[in-house]
Formats: structure tokens, C-alpha cells, sequence
């Protein structure tokens, strides 16, 4: 299995530019099952979540191909991966715990799948182990829809022979899967659904606007409320997958945690609004342009923070675990709440392994800082937890060695090349 090794205390300086989003590419990805035409999608990233998305629409008789091009992004080049998808010959309603098991957002196949073909049979879903994470929110919208379902041998088993049927569906709490396979099975269903308590990240917003482009008639209206006119005219569309925000906010981190100056380019700043917020009431220098941010970090006065995770647009569950990583390097206590998993902490224990000083009381993380973190080998559980190791370690003395990289390749593209180039040390041992 693949390692990391790091060897810390360089400043990152230079220019990243950022991937395609994988939690926007997945749901968009998926939606290629509601029509039998041609889907052409720009920006998606190369990981391996990607990957596995692929086997399971391949399975599922999806035709696709890919093609990259060189495209010129401020100074950088990088590449453009196009992936073509036509879903016009379905040869299997089933998605199998193999591919589930390692992406829990395979699942999102069973709304669109149940809608299209009347039946899905889709194994109950793995992925990062960040707390129980049901998927009864998914299930009871689509009973709400008209779906019969049972739960078999690890399998759930989706009904409706007779089409899908459009009603009022009210989320128990803004699941941002819940809230984009609901949508997909919308569209297809018969008359008009109202999504109550929906998940209106911006991965869900780029999700409704492919959705648009394929001819559906969707708006997101005021306390997010999501309606859909049901369709059976369903488009082919081409869609530019938007930049990967959470890549955006760790780079920003370890910019401020190197030093150095960095530019990101290539993403729309605004959608971080909150984590820079916080970033600059730390004491970091963020300048935002239109399409980029340079960051530097401010050497003295850095203040302590209380930072508590929320749907957005509040401070993203996903950058968690990378602010607990430059939290250790702020004087005084700084605590974060996380209110979106349960068991989203796996990362503390190895940060304290290598130096920090981290308490935890149910759903806070209390950080006492700065303390001066030493290399260590260290185990990734998870792919945003291991990603806040890479930043410790980058900033830590020493060597870092970071076991179980696979969780990194599902979610951070380049991310060897990307930090190497701006000056970090950093190599990947086969
Ligand atoms: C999405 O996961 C993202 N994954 C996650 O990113 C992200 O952390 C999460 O949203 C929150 O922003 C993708 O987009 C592929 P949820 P999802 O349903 O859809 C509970 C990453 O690192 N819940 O909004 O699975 C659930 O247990 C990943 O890229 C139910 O109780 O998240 C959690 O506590 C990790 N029942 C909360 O809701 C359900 O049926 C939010 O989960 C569904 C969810």
C-alpha cells in the first residue's frame, strides 16, 4: 500500500490551481441515468472516487469515454478531463456492495434509477467512517414518492412499478445526499415536488443547474425549498463541473500554516466565504480576487477561535479537520464543535501523536496552542482527516510518514505535485 513521507518546515509559495469538485462531479455524474441522451461534463477530477463511480455506471450500461485537453489557467497548465456519458441502453437495475462499499455515493443511483426503470436494487452504502450515516432520510422521501421499499441481505429494494408520483417532502435534517437523490428522482416522478429543509450546498446548486440545462423547470425558492416540475422530456446537456471549494480551503490553510505566499486560482472565492472569515479573525491575510485568493500568514498576534460546523453557507464539516490542524498552531484555546457527524474527531489522536495538544468532550475539540508538532508516521482514517495530517506534517519538524493513502487519491488530485511545486517536501513511496 502506498505511503506519504513529508518532511516539514518549508514555506508553500507559488500557485495552485484548483481541481474540479468530486462531491459536485458524483451527483452530476449520476444524473446521466435520467435521460437516454449524450451528457458531456468539463472539470471532472482524476480520483479515484471518480473511478469507482464509473464501474458502477458501466454496470449499469452507461456508455462513457473520456478525453483530456491541455487548458491554460492563469500561469499553470493544467489538464481538462472530459467524460461523455450516454445512459440510452440500461442493461441492470442493481448496484453492488463491491463499488458501495468503498463510495457512499454510489447510492445516489437508486433515485434515478428507480424513477427510470421502475425497480433498483442498490446495496446499503460504505465510505468514510465519520459516524453511523443512515440513509433513512433517502428512503422516507422516496416513499413519499410512491416507492415500496424493503431492506434485503444488505440491499435496499426500490419499487414503482407504476412511475413515481410528485408530493411534499420534508427533510428531518438538510442531508445534502438525501437532498440531490430526491431531486433526481423528482424529475422523472409525475407532477410537481416540493423539497422541504433541503440541502442547498453549492454542490447541490452545480447538481440543479446541469439539471436545468437538461430541460427540467427546478428552483430553489426562500427557507430551501427545492420544487421540481416532474418530465419524461429529458435532454442530453454539457456542464463545467465547478472548482473543488473544500481543495481551496486546505491549500488556503496550508498557506497560512507554512507561511510563504500562495495563490489559488481557478475558483470562485465566495463560496469560502466563511471559512475566510474565520481565517482572517485568526490573524491570516487572505486577498480576494475574482477567480483567485493570495494568502499569506501573518507572523504575530494570532488570535484563538470557536468555530462550529453547519450546513452551508456556515463553516463546512469537510474543512474541519484541516482548521484543527492550524489550530494547533494559534496560542490559547480554541474549540470546534462539530454538529454535522458524530464520530468526525478520528483525526486527533494522530495530531496529538505528533505533538498537539487536543481535548475532547462529545461533539467539541478543545485545541491548546501552539505547541510545536514533531514528524511521525501516522495513520489516514478518513479522506479529510488525512489531508489535516498532510498539513501537519508540512509545517511539523522532522519526517511524517502517512499510512492508508487511498483515502487521500479519493478526494485530492495532484496533491504530491501540487504541494512539491510550490516548494513543500513531499514524495509518495510505492
Ligand atoms: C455529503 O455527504 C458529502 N459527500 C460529505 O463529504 C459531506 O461531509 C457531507 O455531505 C456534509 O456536508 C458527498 O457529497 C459525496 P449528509 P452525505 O447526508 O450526503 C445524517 C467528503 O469528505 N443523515 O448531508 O452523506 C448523517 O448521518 C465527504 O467529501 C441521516 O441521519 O451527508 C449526517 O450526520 C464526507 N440520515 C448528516 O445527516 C440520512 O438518510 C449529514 O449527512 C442521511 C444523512
Amino acid at each position: 500500500m502506498d505511503k506519504i513521507r513529508i518532511v516539514g518546515g518549508n514555506q508553500l509559495s507559488g500557485q495552485i490551481a484548483i481541481s474540479g469538485s468530486k462531491n459536485s462531479s458524483l451527483p452530476i455524474m449520476v444524473a446521466s441515468l435520467l435521460t437516454d441522451q449524450k451528457i458531456v461534463l468539463d472539470n471532472i477530477p482524476d480520483l479515484t472516487d471518480i473511478k469507482t463511480l464509473i464501474r458502477i455506471l458501466k454496470d449499469l450500461g452507461s456508455d462513457i469515454s473520456y478525453s483530456e485537453s491541455d487548458k491554460q489557467l492563469s500561469s499553470i497548465r493544467q489538464l481538462n478531463r472530459r467524460v461523455n456519458i450516454c445512459s440510452k441502453n440500461l442493461v441492470s437495475n442493481q448496484a453492488n456492495y463491491e463499488h458501495l462499499s468503498k463510495m457512499r455515493a454510489g447510492f445516489l443511483v437508486i433515485g434515478p434509477l428507480l424513477a427510470r426503470t421502475g425497480y433498483a436494487k442498490v446495496s446499503m452504502p460504505g465510505g468514510c467512517a465519520i459516524g453511523t450515516r443512515p440513509v433513512d432520510i433517502h428512503l422516507t422521501g422516496l416513499r413519499k414518492l410512491g416507492a415500496e421499499i424493503t431492506i434485503e441481505e444488505g440491499y435496499v429494494i426500490a419499487k414503482a412499478k407504476n412511475g413515481l408520483i410528485g408530493n411534499l417532502i420534508k427533510l428531518s435534517k438538510p442531508s445534502v445526499g438525501a437532498t440531490q437523490n430526491l431531486i433526481m428522482a423528482a424529475v422523472l416522478a409525475k407532477g410537481e415536488t416540493s423539497i422541504v429543509n433541503a440541502s442547498i450546498e453549492p454542490e447541490t446548486s452545480d447538481l440543479i443547474s446541469c439539471i436545468k440545462k437538461m430541460g427540467v423547470q427546478i428552483e430553489v425558492r426562500e427557507n430551501n425549498n427545492i420544487l421540481i416540475q416532474g418530465t419524461k422530456n429529458i435532454t442530453g446537456a454539457s456542464h463545467k463541473i465547478m472548482a473543488d471549494r473544500i481543495e481551496a480551503g486546505t491549500y488556503a490553510i496550508a498557506g497560512c500554516m507554512t507561511g510563504g505566499r500562495l495563490e489559488l486560482t481557478n475558483f470562485d472565492p465566495n463560496l469560502l466565504e466563511k471559512p475566510f472569515e474565520i481565517l482572517r479573525d485568526i490573524g491570516c491575510s487572505i486577498k480576494v480576487n475574482k477567480n483567485s485568493v493570495i494568502i499569506e500568514k501573518l507572523v504575530s498576534d494570532l488570535q484563538p477561535i470557536k468555530i462550529t460546523t453547519e450546513p452551508y453557507p456556515g463553516f463546512p464539516t469537510d474543512l474541519q479537520a484541516q482548521f484543527m490542524a492550524l489550530l494547533t498552531q494559534v496560542p490559547g484555546t480554541s474549540v470546534i464543535n462539530e454538529r454535522i457527524f458524530e464520530n468526525r474527531f478520528m483525526h486527533v489522536q494522530e495530531l496529538v501523536r505528533m505533538g498537539a495538544n487536543i481535548n475532547l468532550d462529545g461533539d467539541k475539540a478543545i485545541i491548546n496552542g501552539r505547541t510545536d508538532l514533531i514528524g511521525a508516521p501516522v495513520m489516514a482514517t478518513d479522506l479529510r482527516a488525512s489531508v489535516s495530517l498532510v498539513l501537519a506534517a508540512l509545517c511539523a519538524r522532522g519526517e511524517t510518514i502517512i499510512n492508508r493513502v487511498y483515502h487521500l487519491d479519493r478526494g485530492f488530485e495532484d496533491l504530491e505535485k501540487k504541494i512539491s511545486n510550490c516548494g513543500g517536501i513531499i514524495e509518495r513511496i510505492k
